[in-house]
């Protein structure tokens, strides 16, 4: 556990100022399995994507460079499951916590979809980016995304026909890491739902939080390979474990 001096110091400083400090006390990461009971699939499942995808073609800027309309089509699709989806309960307890602890809590997700926002959650950290955005390779300018993206898009702002997905693809660096490191860092408690825990840097924090004395808990459908590095194993849907363990942090504030 942190040694505890810290603990004490940072409980007493007021909420704002601790955030200020980068003193956050739970840093939670989702992946696909948060929103897999919301019928967006997996990757690495049965069935997942990666197994009807060559994430090659469709996931890095080689693939992109190659067929920009194929993967403009791959986006397109996931953007029209992510519209016709809902927040499930796993989300919403994550809302709660988010709306209750404020700055205490981080909740990062490797996940594009925009359930969590949807359930109700503010400052969601995106690091694999987000589905609802579009980016210009030419001058870096973001707007919301349409429904369906086509390669012919102009960039609202410079007017290069060079708009993508604002997905971050294999190779390519996850946004917002410094911000996240500097909460594991600093942190109490990492809790990881529903990933498989096998892409990097996502796949390292688990490591880093330990490094700094946070108590560590996966909670997902089933045990992971990474699982052992945890302290705390939970098995179960997210919307079964998700909400209950929500439910035993804000009955101890
Ligand atoms: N409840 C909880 N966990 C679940 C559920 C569920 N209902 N269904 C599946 N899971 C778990 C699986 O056991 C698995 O550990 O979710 C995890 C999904 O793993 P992956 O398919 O590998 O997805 P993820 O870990 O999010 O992938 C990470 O890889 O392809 C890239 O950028 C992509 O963000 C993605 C990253």
């Amino acid at each position: 556990m942190r040694h505890s001096g810290y603990v004490i110091e940072a409980l007493q400083l007021p909420l704002k100022e601790r955030a200020a400090k980068g003193m956050t006390r739970i840093v939670v990461l989702s992946g696909a399995g948060l929103s897999a009971e919301s019928g967006l699939g997996t990757f690495r499942d049965k069935g997942g994507v990666w197994t009807q995808y060559d994430l090659a073609e469709v996931a890095t800027p080689e693939g992109f460079a190659a067929d920009p309309a194929k993967v403009m089509a791959f986006y397109n699709a996931r953007r029209a499951n992510m519209v016709e989806a809902t927040p499930n309960v796993a989300h919403q307890a994550l809302a709660r916590l988010k709306q209750t602890w404020q700055d205490d809590v981080l909740i990062v997700t490797q996940n594009i979809d925009d359930l969590l926002e949807r359930a109700g959650t503010h400052d969601v950290v995106h690091m694999h980016g987000e589905l609802s955005q579009a980016l210009c390779a030419r001058c870096g300018h973001r707007w919301t995304a349409p429904l369906v993206m086509d390669v012919r898009d102009q960039c609202p702002s410079c007017g290069a026909m060079a708009t993508r997905p604002d997905v971050v693809w294999f190779g390519e660096i996850p946004y917002h890491m410094e911000r996240i490191i500097a909460a594991l860092q600093v942190c109490e408690t990492f809790v990881s739902i529903g990933t498989s825990g096998t892409v990097y840097p996502a796949a390292g924090f688990v490591a880093e939080a330990k490094e700094a004395g946070a108590r560590t808990i996966e909670l997902n459908l089933e045990v992971t390979q990474p699982g052992h590095m945890f302290e705390d194993q939970v098995q179960g849907p997210a919307t079964q474990i998700v909400p209950k363990w929500v439910e035993d942090v804000l009955s101890q504030t």
